[in-house]
């Protein structure tokens, strides 16, 4: 991934403090190759027995076990992979350094996509940049 994306290598920190957690969506892609969101979970503190990170192939909704997602590397296509991470409850912790690969990373010219991926990026993760 070229050195300006700043969704190439994320470390990631969620706690239950100020609520987080992110609704059903799939995010955008400004890349011609495809596009696959990797996260490395480090710390899944919680008080559930399912992972925070839900995917939906296929509008399929597919719950992860907590119990093995500590240093476990979820890679899917979340351009056209619906995903949400479940809101964080007070006292949890989860920690994830998350990884964008593409085989062919070379941005599209389309600035619809790239808008879209700029309002996705300033949502979740507070940065506006595509
Ligand atoms: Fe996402």
């Amino acid at each position: 991934m070229p050195v300006e994306d700043t969704n190439r290598l994320s470390l990631l920190l969620y706690d239950g403090n100020d609520e987080d957690g992110i609704n059903w969506h799939v995010d955008g892609s400004i890349y011609l190759g495809q596009r696959w969101a990797g996260i490395l979970v480090l710390i899944e503190r919680t008080k559930e027995d399912t992972a925070k990170l839900e995917l939906q192939p296929n509008l399929v909704t597919t719950i992860l076990p907590k119990s093995d997602i500590e240093n476990s590397l979820v890679l899917f296509q979340g351009d056209h992979v619906r995903h949400r991470l479940k809101p964080m409850l007070e006292g949890e912790e989860r920690i994830v350094l998350s990884l964008l690969f593409s085989d062919w990373p070379q941005r599209t010219r389309n600035i619809f996509l790239r808008r879209y991926q700029s309002r996705v990026n300033q949502a979740f993760y507070n940065n506006p940049n595509p």
